[in-house]
C-alpha cells in the first residue's frame, strides 16, 4: 500500500452544488474554486439549468464532477458520455449495476474525464436491497459491483465513508474512492445517516471527499472550506 497521506492535498475536496440557481453556483465556484478539486453538479442543478451551468462553473475556474449516474444500454451511455465529455467535465458517474459492457462503453467515450461508478445507493437498506433481488451481505454486494466496474475500466468508485476501508483493501491502490456523507466535527448531520468526519474518511483511504451543505449553507463558505481542508490534512 503506498503512502496515501501525500495523495490528499487541497485537491481532495469536491463541493456538491445542490441548488437551483446557476448564478449562485457559478458565484460559489468563483469564490472558492482555487481551493477545491471540483464542483459536483447533480440532477437538480443540471436538469433545471441545462449544460450551460457546467460552462459557467468552468469559466469561473472550477473543474466539474457531473453526477447524473448514467444507467442505460451501452450505446446510449456511450453517446451520453461523448456529449458530457464535450462540456469539458473532469468526472462523471455511472451505475455499476448497468453491467461491465455499459461501464466499458462509458470509459471508451470518456476521453480525459474520469468515470466513477456508483455501487449501491446508500439510501437503500438491507431490505430494499433484497427486494431489488440482490441477496447476501450488503458489503459483499458493494465489493462485487465495485470490482466489476473497476475491471470494466472505471477510474473510481463512489462509496459511503463507512465502506472506504473495506473497498481500499478489496481494490487496487490506484482506484479512486470518492465519498459523500462527510460531516466536519461539530456540524449537523442533516439527513445523512452513515457519516464520517473529513479526518476519518481520509484516514480510511478516501481520495476525494464530497461535501455539500456544510459548505453551501455555511455563513462563511471560505472559512468552512478551509476548516475542512485543515481536518483533511491533519486527519486526526
Ligand atoms: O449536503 P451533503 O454534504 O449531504 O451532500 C452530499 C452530496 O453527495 C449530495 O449531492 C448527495 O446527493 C450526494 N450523494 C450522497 N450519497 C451517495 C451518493 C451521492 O450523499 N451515496
Amino acid at each position: 500500500m503506498p503512502d496515501r497521506e501525500c495523495d490528499i492535498v487541497a485537491g481532495g475536496l469536491m463541493v456538491a452544488l445542490d441548488m437551483d440557481d446557476p448564478g449562485e453556483a457559478a458565484g460559489l465556484a468563483q469564490e472558492i474554486g482555487g481551493k477545491v478539486a471540483a464542483f459536483k453538479v447533480g440532477s437538480q442543478l443540471f436538469c433545471g439549468s441545462g449544460p450551460g451551468v457546467v460552462r459557467r462553473i468552468r469559466e469561473a475556474g472550477g473543474q466539474v464532477f457531473l453526477d447524473l449516474k448514467f444507467h442505460d444500454i451501452p450505446n446510449t451511455v456511450k453517446k451520453a458520455a461523448e456529449a458530457v465529455k464535450e462540456l469539458g467535465i473532469s468526472f462523471f458517474t455511472v451505475h455499476a449495476s448497468g453491467g461491465a459492457r455499459m461501464v466499458a462503453a462509458a470509459k471508451e467515450a470518456a476521453g480525459e474525464a474520469k468515470v466513477l461508478a456508483v455501487t449501491l445507493l446508500t439510501s437503500l437498506d438491507k431490505k430494499n436491497i433484497e427486494d431489488i433481488g440482490f441477496g447476501g451481505e450488503v458489503k459483499e454486494q458493494v465489493v462485487r459491483l465495485a470490482r466489476l466496474a473497476r475491471n470494466a475500466g472505471a477510474d473510481g468508485i463512489v462509496c459511503s465513508p463507512l465502506e472506504v476501508a473495506h473497498l481500499r483493501k478489496a481494490l487496487d491502490d490506484q482506484c479512486l474512492l470518492v465519498t459523500p456523507g462527510i460531516r466536519p466535527a461539530g456540524t449537523s448531520s442533516d439527513d445523512q445517516a452513515r457519516i464520517a468526519t473529513p479526518a476519518q474518511a481520509v484516514r480510511e483511504g478516501a481520495d476525494y471527499l464530497v461535501v455539500g451543505r456544510p459548505i453551501v449553507q455555511a455563513e462563511d463558505r471560505v472559512l468552512a472550506v478551509e476548516r475542512i481542508l485543515e481536518e483533511m490534512r491533519g486527519h486526526n
